[in-house]
């Protein structure tokens, strides 16, 4: 019998983990970059995270300094012409792997580092 509640515990308390668990800090770049792409980030952000000059003035994300879980309640949020991403879109698990891949992004060059320019 006891060994039937200790199972049955276990199962809520696993439940209990993956319902409504926050955004983890260790997301796969790979899967981010594909997610960032097939939702569409890159249409305003850029592919590089390099930030959006044309149709919405969306700033830089590449080495974006918001942890996993703030990232992930702001774009539940939207801001202004930031679209909000509902977690049937975009899951806190799809967000991780966002933010690992942000973090892979190089951001801007150094002027100084194209050779041509180099003095
Ligand atoms: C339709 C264009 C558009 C799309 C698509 C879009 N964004 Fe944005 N995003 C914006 C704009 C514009 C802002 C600036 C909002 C403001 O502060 O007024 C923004 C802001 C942000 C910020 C805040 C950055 C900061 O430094 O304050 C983050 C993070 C962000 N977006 C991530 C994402 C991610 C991740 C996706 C894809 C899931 C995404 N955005 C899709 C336009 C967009």
């Amino acid at each position: 019998m006891s060994h039937i509640k200790t199972s049955m515990l276990a199962a809520a308390l696993i439940a209990a983990a993956f319902s409504g668990a926050p955004a983890r800090a260790d997301g796969d770049p790979v899967k981010g970059k594909a997610t960032f792409l097939a939702v569409g980030c890159f249409e305003c952000h850029g592919r590089s995270g390099q930030g959006g000059r044309m149709n919405y003035p969306a700033p830089p994300l590449a080495q974006l300094q918001l942890p996993p879980e703030s990232l992930a309640a702001f774009l539940r949020e939207g801001r202004n012409d930031m679209p909000p991403y509902v977690a049937s879109q975009v899951s806190d698990a799809d967000v991780a792997d966002i933010h690992a891949f942000l973090q892979t992004l190089p951001g801007p060059t150094d002027p100084k580092k194209i050779p041509l320019l180099a003095r």
